[in-house]
């Protein structure tokens, strides 16, 4: 019997790939370094391969034809999940799709879409840049609110696409989104201008691109948010 002699090295490198995948994010022998309190885990870009969770996940616990509520008896076309660089630091959310969404399968590429692609043009930044969501996947029939009952059937899904996607700032787009985000009535005009803590972020609400559409003296407010 011929026995193979170990290989120190590849062990070693294992046992560090492994400790990593875990989102360990280094190893030292200093007592010092190994009683340092920032967290260990959740700063690693490997934690959430440790955790498991991934946009691409998320997208995959929704489906494809998600049937969790009301929305899927009204014929939508397709669930519409949310588009862009998913680890952007700006995530702007709005309120549902729409028609054109519906048929594209991405968020605002309508008539409000190309005004928001405008906004984010003007601060310097690219579509692919910033990523894009809403608060509801599945456009409501004729454009309609979205329901109490929908809302709470989707949003934990946009939250988990801000917690994997971990944005420096939200800029949430319009009443619906603002108020859903952050559990108030308050209006829109009472809203912007003010910037929130939220889900580790800096939140801020400013009109929504279709109100700017009827409203382009608003314009303004909005650049300035
Ligand atoms: N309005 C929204 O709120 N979201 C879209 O995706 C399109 C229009």
């Amino acid at each position: 019997l011929v026995s193979r002699p170990v290989n120190h090295r590849d062990q070693l490198v294992e046992h560090l790939t492994f400790a990593s995948e875990l989102g360990v994010t280094g190893v030292s022998r200093d007592p010092a370094w190994r009683q340092r309190s920032e967290p260990v885990l959740s700063s690693h870009p490997l934690a959430f391969a440790a955790s498991g969770e991934t946009l691409d996940r998320i997208r995959i616990d929704l489906g494809p034809d998600c049937s969790r509520c009301k929305l899927h008896t009204f014929g939508h076309r397709q669930v519409v999940f949310g588009a862009g660089n998913p680890n952007a630091d700006l995530l702007f959310v709005g309120e549902a799709p729409g028609a054109d969404e519906d048929e594209q399968g991405i968020p605002f590429v309508g008539r409000a879409g190309q005004l928001l692609t405008k906004i984010i043009e003007a601060i310097a930044l690219k579509r692919d840049d910033v990523y894009i969501a809403n608060v509801i996947k599945c456009r409501p029939p004729n454009n309609r609110n979205p329901e109490p009952d929908e809302v709470e059937t989707c949003e934990p899904f946009l939250f988990r696409q801000i917690d994997v996607i971990k944005p420096k700032v939200i800029v949430t787009l319009g009443k619906f989104a603002t108020q859903s985000l952050l559990r108030t009535l308050d209006p829109i005009s009472r809203l912007r201008g003010r910037v929130f803590e939220y889900r580790g972020a800096k939140l801020i609400p400013t009109f929504h691109p279709a109100y700017l559409l009827r409203n382009p003296s608003s314009k303004r407010e909005v650049w300035e948010d």
